[in-house]
């Protein structure tokens, strides 16, 4: 990647406006996954959150404060099968916007393991929506 941050890249908030997309249109596709999503498909978030986890700057905490992922999944039970598909459909869509290899080992060698930390089927955790809640 020769100096060049991950949001960079990605292709800026341009690439990952597009990287979002084609991953909402996998899931909304797969007969797993839809469910577990709200009805009205909302990409504005997670646009956000890539943005600034790559370097592009911090609109996603400016709106909701700290991400505290695991937290904030705990409304959608999530399975351990529903960790590896999320994974496929990012590296499908990140593969069908020709984001650099390079750029995407360095990504999935931190959301392997950062999808399986949310899975919470079996477990007792608070399910109520939290919505646009901002998280110290
Ligand atoms: C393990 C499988 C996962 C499932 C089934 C899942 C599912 C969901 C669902 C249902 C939502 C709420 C609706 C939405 O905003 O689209 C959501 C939000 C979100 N997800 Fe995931 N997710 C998973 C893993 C991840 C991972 C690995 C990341 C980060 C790399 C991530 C980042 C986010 C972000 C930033 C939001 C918005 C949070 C907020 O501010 O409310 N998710 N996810």
């Amino acid at each position: 990647m020769g100096g060049m941050t991950l949001f960079e890249a990605l292709g800026g908030r341009e690439g990952i406006d597009k990287i979002v997309e084609e991953f909402y249109s996998r899931v909304e596709q797969d007969s797993h996954m839809r469910p577990i999503y709200p009805q009205d498909l909302e990409p504005g978030k997670l646009k956000l959150f890539m943005e600034q986890w790559t370097g592009g700057g911090p609109r996603y905490s400016e709106r909701y404060g700290h991400p505290r992922l695991r937290r904030r999944h705990f409304p959608f039970v999530i399975d351990k099968l529903a960790a590896g598909k999320w994974l496929r459909h990012m590296r499908g869509a990140m593969q069908a916007c020709n984001v650099p290899g390079e750029a995407q080992s360095v990504i999935f060698q931190s959301w392997g393991p950062l999808a399986h930390h949310m899975v919470n089927d079996d477990e007792d955790v608070p399910r109520e929506p939290l919505n646009d809640a901002v998280l110290q």
